[in-house]
């Protein structure tokens, strides 16, 4: 279904993001015939580019990031008819009356994508006002990362309050834009088999890990101001631990979700200075392309920052009291795999005796890649000897189960179409970013009164040993990451 014509400004549009995501997503939801050919994306940047400059360059990003295919290339250049660009001074007068010349025309959905460091997030929302290009139905976007800590979040949030309603700002995580972190909710909610037993109760435990096999490569500068808890937990993580453990929101829209949300985060306990383990990556020359260690990569031989996380925590309400939650993530892993994992505790009783073991149902929701969810249920081992027991997979890839017909839709093109039809469900209400937050800064600074170093790991591996012995300790285990 077409979206209602808009016009969408991406400042920061010669940026990273605008080029990996932005303009190779909107290509595709143009192909799709999503985005009307009377929609406008106008780039604004400081480089001086006039709309050609801007649109050879879009161009080139979409053939470079995967934005085009054989049967839709064709259609390039109609999109890129609908593609503007204007250099413009966020910190001064250059190039706004050119915006808001090309933006005039009105009855449409404007959008602003605030693609730029937060630094610049108050002078854009002010110039917007000062240039009469925002109405109280106008939205803006702003990406990751919202804040280092509470402070600053709640600074962040101060400064779009003052120009913006919170109905207008879409605060982008863009894995609640993946496909399967939807599904979760509809089988949560849509299925009568899985929520009575959604409970600590009948879960031993749940496990939530993203593993990525890249290094930090040219983000060093980034990353090693934030870490893997600040940069992955707080958002990510912290995004599927709510969806895996809310209550049912009374309806599917944005506010209710959002308050179930918020319940988890504030529920969560604080997590002990042993739950907590800490890595970094070492160099690996395994293969002819040398990968240098963590240190190596953000230069810097005393880092102290992590570019790995494991922790456990609980989430203390009725529903979940007792069960624990273990977290991890990491770079330089063995596999790129983003997984949640519910666990089932043991049948109270085995009728079959010892020597047919024990086992027990695990859920595994599965994000990326093969995005699917797998149930492991419990059967005889087929054959003449007699009752043994084993486990298969009900098995629910999405691309076999549903055939060629689903289509792949990438995360960031969903959630700005989210953006022009206004549906918040799938962004962070402010209240959440500081209840993450809250959540978060202790633990940091927990590990920086203990003047805590990260263990080593070797790069290809699952993280720091210590991370399998929290498991251990524990009498689990983690679910293989592949
Ligand atoms: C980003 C982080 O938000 O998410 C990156 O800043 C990380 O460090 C990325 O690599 C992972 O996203 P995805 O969609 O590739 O799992």
């Amino acid at each position: 279904i077409p979206v209602d014509p808009f016009d969408l400004v991406i400042f920061g549009g010669t940026g990273d993001l605008a080029r990996r995501k932005i303009l190779p997503g909107l290509f595709r939801r143009f192909c799709a015939g999503q985005m009307p050919p009377s929609a406008r994306i106008v780039g604004a940047a400081r480089t001086e580019l006039d709309h050609a400059g801007y649109r050879e360059m879009a161009s080139e990003a979409i053939k470079e990031f995967g934005g085009t295919t054989a049967a839709n290339s064709d259609k390039l250049n109609a999109f890129l008819d609908t593609v503007y660009y204007v250099a413009i001074d966020a910190l001064g007068d250059d190039g706004w009356e050119e915006l808001q010349e090309l933006c005039k025309e009105k009855n449409r959905v404007e959008a602003y994508y605030f693609s730029v460091t937060p630094a610049l997030f108050g002078d854009l929302a002010e110039r917007l006002h000062y240039w009469g290009m925002a109405g109280p139905d106008s939205r803006i976007v702003v990406e990751k990362p919202f804040g280092r800590n509470l402070a600053t979040a709640k600074n962040l949030n101060a400064t779009l309050a003052a120009h913006f309603d919170e109905h207008q700002i879409y605060r982008i995580d863009h894995y609640l834009g993946k496909e399967t972190v939807q599904n979760l909710m509809a089988v949560r909610f849509g299925n009568m088999l899985f929520e009575p037993l959604w409970n600590a109760q009948y879960v031993d435990h749940i496990q939530i890990t993203v593993a990525e096999t890249v290094g930090v490569g040219g983000r060093g500068e980034y990353y090693d101001k934030a870490g893997a808890m600040r940069d992955m937990v707080q958002n990510h993580l912290m995004q599927l631990l709510c969806l895996i453990a809310m209550e049912p929101p009374a309806r599917f829209d944005p506010d209710a979700v959002r308050d179930e949300k918020l319940k988890v985060i504030r529920a969560l306990d604080p997590v002990l200075p042993h739950h907590l383990m800490r890595g970094q990556y070492e160099a690996d020359h395994s293969d002819e392309k040398a990968h240098p260690s963590y240190r190596e990569a953000v230069e810097d031989p005393r880092s102290k920052t992590e570019s790995f996380i494991a922790l456990k925590t609980h989430i203390s309400n009725w529903r979940w009291a007792g069960t624990p939650f273990y977290l991890r993530t990491g770079k330089r892993m063995s596999a790129r795999s983003s997984e949640i994992t519910v666990v089932f505790k043991e049948t109270p009783h085995s009728i079959f005796g010892e020597d047919a073991g024990r086992h027990r149902n695990v859920l595994s929701i599965r994000l990326q890649p093969n995005e699917g969810i797998t149930l492991g249920v419990t059967i005889k081992e087929p054959g003449p000897g007699g009752m043994r027991l084993i486990d298969v997979p009900l098995d629910m890839t999405f691309a076999e189960a549903l055939g060629a017909d689903s289509e792949h839709v990438d995360a960031y093109e969903r959630l700005i179409m989210d953006v022009i039809r206004g549906n918040q469900t799938l962004f962070m209400r402010g209240d959440e970013v500081e209840a993450a937050w809250a959540w978060t800064d202790p633990i940091i600074h927990g590990w920086e009164e203990r003047g805590e170093v990260p263990k080593p790991y070797e790069s290809g591996t699952d993280g720091t040993t210590d991370s399998h012995e929290l498991m251990r300790r524990d009498g689990r285990k983690w679910r293989e990451v592949s």
